[in-house]
């Protein structure tokens, strides 16, 4: 899988392998996680993740500015990526109807949703100070993470919507 990750992504995927071996908790490998694609991604002002808790999103670990705490279903751009279980990439956030502004700086975005053997645990989203800033190659490489931290963690651990408690 890696091999076909272009840019920073193959180089991120494998440290991320490495630092999610041996933990299985949600909240301290996406911690990390947001913590690695802020390191290791160039030109961005947020990185980090909702997580689908009590039927809506709600923020968790992130890198950046304070953000929006609480995000319905269907709504802005991570709750359009929730609720079509698909990536989004919107190149110009101030065209996107009903996006949600947490930070003025930003000007483009990508969420990708997380999904642990099919079902919805939440988002990780992306946004830019550019214009235009993320493309195929990102959603690639980010599904990748998104799809490598749901393998890794055991989702009864953060109270997640229909994974009960461990
Ligand atoms: N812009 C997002 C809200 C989250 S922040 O960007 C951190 C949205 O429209 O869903």
């Amino acid at each position: 899988m890696n091999q076909e990750l272009t840019g920073p992504y193959a180089e991120l995927l494998q440290q991320a392998a490495g630092v999610f071996e041996g933990e299985r908790d949600p909240w301290a490998n996406s911690a990390n996680a947001a913590a690695l694609v802020w390191e290791r991604l160039p030109d961005l002002n947020w990185a980090g993740f909702y997580f689908l808790r009590g039927g809506e999103l709600i923020v968790g670990p992130f890198q950046g500015r304070i953000a929006c705490v609480r995000i319905p279903l269907g709504e802005g751009v991570c709750g359009t990526a929730a609720s079509r279980r698909d990536t989004v990439i919107v190149p110009d956030v101030h065209r996107f109807p009903g996006h949600i502004t947490c930070d003025a700086a930003s000007s483009s975005e990508i969420v990708v949703p997380l999904l642990a053997a099919g079902r919805l645990v939440g988002v990780l989203d992306l946004d830019s100070p550019s214009l235009g800033r993320f493309g195929p190659d990102d959603a690639r490489g980010l599904e990748a993470l998104a799809t490598r931290l749901a393998a890794a963690c055991d989702w009864r651990l953060a109270g997640i919507d229909g994974f009960g408690s461990g």
